[in-house]
């Protein structure tokens, strides 16, 4: 070994000392952002001709299935479906092991979308079902019958275990498809997923082509229509276009996607809540008034204070534009709404706030920012044990591409972050436990890139930053 002279030896502590600053700097430059290295690769639609956009067979057959929870406890359940040849029967045939078949009317509409006319679109509520029971369905009563399952959620209760999937801005692309794959694969078993807003991105089509509307429920049928998805709307909902005189918003979304708001006391389908096992959701709308006086901040008002969390103890929001983002990439988009009600979510302790929009992944510390006042320069987020953490989970994988694009540093909110697409589970254990995992589409089916065990905020409110241990 060559021996070292004295200036070499000091050159050495240098870079010795400056290596320990920068690992230092970089340990205090917020948590972590991933250097999984992928492709790159262009996102793009699957064409038309796809085998996940088939037509099922048959004269007049049930397409575009799909289901969601049709009352606040989780005892009824809408059905949705699509027929193309004429309107045909409104009715759901439904049965369980346990009870004779039983049949449910609904109603049929249809809509126009500038050169578009839909097919007819059929909802039908079940109500009065036992709870965790599987049920079979049949719908395409009189012409050709299609016949799907779904099982009801357990009764309400603070231990209950559920498990809920979590996708937003799927769209329709090849990697919309890996992403809904490895959720159904993921050996976790989500029993209903979340879904933050943007679905088909027919938007992005000339005149909003609403093909892709219905290319789009035919896809997703393969999970839909046996489990149900919470729907929240996102930009890609509104499908606002003055140029070919399509000036009522969210119309397609609408007429397509129906919700129980009304159970909630809720005026309009954008926000709206429901229960599940040990889960109280609560949807919110980026894309609909939310400042004083609006009817969805008079609604969320009333709303906070009736979530009983010796019923539900986990508190759960759903939105599309993320209050906390550190990508530049709709950068500061959810601000105002957080400003309007980040104190409410501190006050009742929201568990943890997914929202979409941003075409990456990252999860915060639990922080908040409620003490700026305009003249108080009081303008950082503070880590907060009453605060919700905050998920972005808009990497379903849409026509868009990824948003790689970071802000640097990474602010010390931020706990971890990646550009890649993917989907998370939220495995509630019990009162005081669950375990979250966000997988990514380039890994096994098991493997969770990102993960957390989330201590309840009300039951045991202790630190459960993955930083402090
Ligand atoms: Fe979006």
């Amino acid at each position: 070994m060559a021996k070292m002279g004295t200036s070499s030896r000091v050159a050495a502590a240098i870079v010795a000392v400056l290596g320990f600053v920068l690992s230092l700097a970089v340990v205090c430059n917020g948590g972590k952002t991933s250097s999984f290295v992928r492709k790159v690769e262009k996102t793009v639609d699957m064409p038309l001709d796809s085998d996940v956009f088939k037509v099922p067979p048959g004269y007049n057959a049930p397409q575009q299935v799909h289901i969601t929870q049709g009352d606040q406890l989780g005892k009824a359940v809408i059905v949705s479906w699509v027929t193309v040849e004429e309107p045909g029967s409104n009715t759901v045939l439904y049965w369980s092991a346990y009870s004779k078949k039983q049949k449910s009317e609904g109603k049929v509409t249809t809509y126009k979308f500038y050169n578009y006319t839909s097919g007819y679109i059929h909802h039908t509520t079940i109500r009065n079902l036992k709870f965790n029971t599987k049920y079979y369905y049949v719908v395409g009563i009189g012409h050709t019958e299609r016949q799907f399952w779904f099982i009801t959620p357990p009764e309400v209760g603070p231990d209950v275990p559920y498990t809920f999937g979590l996708i937003g801005d799927l769209g329709q692309s090849f990697d919309s498809n890996k992403t809904l794959t490895h959720y159904e694969l993921n050996p976790q078993k989500g029993q209903a997923v979340l879904f933050v807003g943007d679905l088909s991105y027919a938007d992005t089509y000339p005149n909003h082509d609403n093909v892709r509307w219905d290319t789009w429920g035919r896809f997703t049928e393969r999970s839909v229509a046996y489990q149900p998805w919470i729907w929240t709307a996102g930009n890609h909902e509104i499908d606002f276009a003055p140029e070919i005189d399509e000036t009522k918003p969210f119309k397609p979304y609408t007429h397509r996607y129906h919700v129980p708001y009304k159970a909630s006391g809720s005026t309009a389908p954008f926000w709206y809540s429901i229960k599940r096992a040990s889960a109280y959701i609560i949807v919110l709308s980026s894309y609909s008034a939310y400042g004083k006086y609006t009817p969805q901040y008079k609604w969320l008002e009333q709303e906070l204070p009736k979530v009983n969390r010796s019923e539900t103890p986990w508190l759960i929001v759903l939105m599309h534009s993320p209050w906390y983002n550190s990508y530049n990439y709709h950068y500061m988009e959810g601000e105002t709404m957080r400003v309007m009600y980040e104190p409410w979510f501190v006050k009742y302790k929201v568990d943890v706030v997914f929202a979409g929009h941003v075409h990456a992944y990252e999860r915060s510390e639990r922080i908040s920012n409620v003490a700026y006042n305009i003249v108080n320069g009081i303008c950082i987020p503070v880590k907060d044990q009453s605060a919700p953490v905050y998920i972005t989970i808009g990497d379903g994988g849409n026509l868009e591409g990824l948003a790689t694009n970071m802000t640097e540093p990474q602010p010390a909110y931020s706990a971890y972050r990646e550009a890649s697409f993917g989907h998370a589970t939220f495995d509630i254990k019990n009162r005081t436990h669950a375990y979250y995992g966000w997988h990514r589409n380039q890994d096994g089916y098991a493997v969770t890139a990102d993960s957390m065990w989330f201590f309840n905020r009300y039951y045991h409110p202790v630190d459960d930053s993955t930083s402090a241990q």
